[in-house]
């Protein structure tokens, strides 16, 4: 049968393997709960050993994120499984989106309880910051408007480099020797290696589309416009990176590191679409985290709150629960 990726059809045959793969992927070899990483364990340093920046930096960054889970869900679902229509891609978008919504936007929910912020006040405050007004707009703009392409490359972006800069600071409470707020570290690193796997997605459905209509993308009028939205991008995110420092690093990473780590992940993306990279970057700190990013499943059983459950799947205290109630 000849039918396209984006095409309706009435079989169920599947001809992506490229797509089961990163469904796999998410579900059987990344997937993690909220309820593993008991966010509870961070609450004292939370609240007394952390410096001015530090806590800046957490309280700044921390409201727009659920939001931002909650518009790629919506994307997943309103705008992506409504142009590939073959049956790997609807269901790679129903996991995606029940990843954003029951894990990601659950941790980041936890973080805020924790932290006593969990309320609509905490939840808005990116209203009240330019910035972070400009990155929703974005998020809400490519969820509403454009080719299907655009916004697939839009959210492309969002995916694979958004939030990127806050997941490097995040992880830096663990780096140079640091080993503060494990737990929200770890969740965060978790969350990214899921982000970075939906950007891949996305570059990877395009990908086919583009073959079964023999498109080439490097050098068209899309590539070009990409490129520009791919310097607004970075041009935004590097104003959000510096409204969440007090001064010029956190924990060791600069905002330099920063501002070169969301070049090289918008690389990243740029490679995987089959394109030559836009930036020339370097970045120790960046490298470290990437290879965090992708390799996935942080088992770490000496930290009490952290890991002993992963691989499985299942939470050892439940189980022993059940036994002593006699389930
Ligand atoms: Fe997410
Ligand atoms: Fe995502």
């Amino acid at each position: 049968m000849n039918r396209k990726i984006t095409e309706e059809y009435d079989g169920f045959e599947f001809k992506y393997p490229q797509i089961l793969a990163l469904t796999k992927r998410q579900l059987e070899d990344q997937l993690w709960f909220s309820s593993e990483y008991d966010v509870k364990l961070d609450e004292l340093e939370f609240r007394f050993d952390l410096s001015d920046n530090e806590k800046h930096f957490v309280l700044k960054t921390l409201p727009l994120f659920i939001r931002y889970e909650v518009y790629v869900g919506n994307f997943w679902v309103d705008v992506y499984a409504k142009h590939f229509k073959a049956p790997e891609c609807q269901e790679l978008a129903s996991v995606i989106n029940m990843v954003e919504r029951a894990i990601h936007a659950r941790f980041y929910r936890q973080i805020s309880e924790v932290l006593r912020l969990d309320t609509d006040d905490h939840y808005t405050d990116w209203k009240n910051h330019e910035e972070l007004r400009e990155r929703d707009k974005y998020l809400s703009k490519w969820l509403k408007e454009g080719e299907p392409d655009q916004q697939m490359l839009a959210y492309s972006l969002i995916e694979g480099v958004g939030l990127f800069s806050n997941f490097l600071g995040f992880r830096s409470f663990q780096l140079n020797g640091r080993n503060k707020l494990v737990v929200t570290s770890k969740g965060t690193i978790q969350s990214s290696s899921d982000e970075d796997l939906h950007s891949e997605a996305l570059t990877t459905s395009l990908l086919i589309k583009w073959q079964e209509i023999g498109f080439t993308f490097e050098g068209s009028e899309l590539h070009q416009w990409f490129v520009d939205l791919v310097k607004y991008f970075v041009e935004r995110e590097n104003i959000i990176v510096r409204g969440s420092m007090l001064t010029d690093e956190l924990n060791g990473v600069t905002i330099q590191d920063m501002q070169d780590y969301i070049k090289h992940r918008c690389n990243v993306v740029l490679e995987r679409l089959g394109c030559q990279p836009l930036y020339n970057v370097k970045s120790k700190v960046a490298e470290q985290f990437d290879n965090a990013v992708t390799g996935y499943k942080l088992t770490d059983f000496f930290t009490k709150g952290v890991g002993s459950e992963y691989t499985s799947g299942w939470s050892e205290q439940s189980f022993v629960d059940c036994i002593m109630k006699g389930d």
